[in-house]
């Protein structure tokens, strides 16, 4: 995805930097065990040691590939950084810095009442329906439509959040993920 106020050229990117330098967000998708996830960590990871600002890593599929590609203990809902200390023993001086993030359907979904209820009965009756839970809980589709929200949530809350360190390039609010959800 372009950042916004720009078009999308049709121009072929050249290297996976420049694509990554052009986009706000780029998603990696294909058939199960391609190497998405590890694919998508590389690029995150590249994205914060070269261009800097704040790169976040977003995996929708519910195994640990992506926190054992980035070497994290924790991995949830909410994005988490990998602690400078990681690059550190790696050797590397990152730019940025890099954050990770693994889909949790369930409490994705939860949070979306949580923003939109009109009011707190309303938004009790609906957590507490268990039709509500089963659909949330089990339906394939609803895993699919909730990454793609969830996704937009984040580059929604990441491009309006301020760098942590001035110095850096403008906020880097790139969300990925590493799963073939929607038009992938
Ligand atoms: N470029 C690569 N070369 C060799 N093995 C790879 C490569 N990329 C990923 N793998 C391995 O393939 C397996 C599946 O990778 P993963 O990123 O989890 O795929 P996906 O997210 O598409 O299901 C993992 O064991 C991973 O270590
Ligand atoms: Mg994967």
């Amino acid at each position: 995805m372009p950042p916004r106020g720009r078009r999308a050229s049709a121009e072929p990117t050249a290297t996976l930097e420049q694509l990554l330098a052009a986009k706000e967000v780029v998603v990696t998708c294909g058939s199960g065990g391609v190497g998405k996830t590890t694919t998508a960590a590389a690029l995150a990871m590249m994205a914060a040691l070269h261009l800097g600002g704040r790169v976040l890593v977003l995996t929708v599929d519910p195994a640990r590939r992506l926190a054992d590609a980035l070497g994290l203990e924790r991995i949830g809902n909410t994005e988490r950084p990998v602690p400078p200390e990681a690059f550190a023993e790696a050797g590397l001086k990152p730019r940025g810095e890099l954050w990770a993030a693994m889909l949790d359907t369930k409490a994705s979904w939860d949070d979306l009442i949580r923003r939109h209820a009109p009011d707190v009965r309303t938004r009790d009756a609906i957590l507490a329906n268990p039709l509500y839970g089963n659909i949330t809980a089990q339906f394939v589709q609803s895993h699919d439509y909730i990454a793609i929200e969830r996704l937009q949530e984040l580059h929604s809350s990441w491009t309006h959040r301020r760098p942590a360190t001035p110095s850096t390039c403008s906020t880097r609010p790139a969300g990925w993920r590493s799963s073939s959800v929607g038009g992938c």
